[in-house]
């Protein structure tokens, strides 16, 4: 019985010792000696013939085997786990120095960016930002802008009907109405109203049927036309630089009196470039229209225009943004091709 215990810890330490694959080989080893139905399990089952005063002896030997064995299989183990890792480590090695893959990532509409801006720069002076519905009723579009039914000037803006009195705005300039309309009466304003305008329009190279108008109104006690003109100069030299200049030019809005249409200077060829495909070497770009607030419009939004005067504005986003990005085609912004997008 000793020699066969002696034999079984001989065996099982060699056993032991050659298992230098892996886990589940050692785990082999552990279940062949001491598993359920392993060698060593088994002569301890045989113990019960044993004499009674050979047993403890026997015992205590068996026992001896069993922990030498259990020590051996977790030195083993421990060996063969720092063996694993070391070997998982070399095998999933991530060279760090290697270039990263590019993630693609999206960036703001130039039309986006260049709204972003002009709102930026009337912030800063004050402004307040207005909404107001792209569907519009025809006494807001039209008739409180001092243009009745059938006046000869709508046809300026050939519009998109819905119903008879309801259309898709084809100006920002309903705002006006609104905001005076929902103020107390007289009460100061300074205000912007961004938004997207509809009209029959050609779509060429200046020109879409949807566009992106900014309105501004200013009304307050004393203002003057003097307060456009400082305010539209200083607009223009932040948009488009210092060495930036505007042209007024007499024109006709039912809703302005006296109006005025604002060309900017050509930033792309300061009017040198006879081919310059944005100003077509005339050196000026009609950017917006202006003027001062007409008294009965004023009246008609419950103002009292003894009391209180305004200046009003209307500018093109996709012009803005033609010029200053040097873009010679407005339906290039509109076309959504990526590789115009991705160069902003
Ligand atoms: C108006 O729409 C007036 N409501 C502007 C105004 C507001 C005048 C307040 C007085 C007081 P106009 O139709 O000219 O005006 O358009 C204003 C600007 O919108 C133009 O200067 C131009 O920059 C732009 N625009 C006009 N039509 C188009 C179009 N089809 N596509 C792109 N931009 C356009
Ligand atoms: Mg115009």
């Amino acid at each position: 019985m000793e020699n066969k215990i002696q034999q079984l810890r001989q065996a099982a330490a060699e056993a032991i010792e050659s298992a230098t694959k892996n886990l589940k080989e050692l785990d082999n080893v552990r279940v062949q000696f001491l598993g359920k139905k392993g060698e060593l399990t088994t002569l301890l089952r045989g113990m019960s013939q044993l004499s009674a005063e050979d047993r403890p002896r026997i015992g205590k030997i068996v026992n001896e085997a069993r922990a030498e064995i259990e020590k051996l299989l977790a030195e083993k183990n421990s060996e063969l786990k720092a063996k694993e890792l070391q070997n998982k480590l070399a095998a999933e090695k991530i060279d760090v120095t290697l270039p990263g893959r590019k993630i693609h990532q999206g960036h703001l509409h130039p039309l986006t960016l260049t709204l972003n801006r002009v709102k930026d720069i009337f912030i800063q002076m004050g402004y307040t930002v207005e909404e107001g519905p792209e569907v519009e009723t025809d006494y807001f579009n039209f008739e409180a802008l001092n243009l009745p039914k059938d006046h000869p000037a709508r046809d300026m803006q050939d519009s998109f009907y819905i119903t008879e009195e309801i259309l898709l705005r084809t100006q920002t300039s309903p705002v006006q109405a609104r905001t005076m309309q929902k103020n107390n009466s007289n009460a100061p304003i300074r205000m912007i109203a961004p938004g997207r305008v509809y009209r029959r329009d050609d779509y060429d190279a200046s020109h879409s049927p949807m566009f992106t108008q900014v309105e501004g109104l200013v009304i307050d006690e004393k203002i003057t036309f003097a307060d456009l003109k400082g305010t539209l100069d200083f607009f223009c030299k932040k948009i488009f630089g210092d060495s930036a200049q505007i042209r007024l030019r007499p024109s006709f809005f039912p809703f302005t009196e006296p109006s005025t249409e604002v060309d900017v200077s050509c930033v792309m060829c300061k009017g040198e470039d006879e081919h310059c495909k944005v100003c077509h070497g005339s050196g000026w770009l009609e950017i917006l229209g202006a003027g001062m607030v007409h008294p009965k419009v004023l009246e008609m939004s419950g103002y009292d225009s003894s009391k209180v005067s305004g200046f009003a504005f209307g500018l093109g986003i996709e012009r803005i943004a033609m010029l200053t990005y040097g873009v010679d085609d407005m339906r290039l912004f509109f076309d959504n091709d990526i590789r115009f997008l991705e160069q902003f």
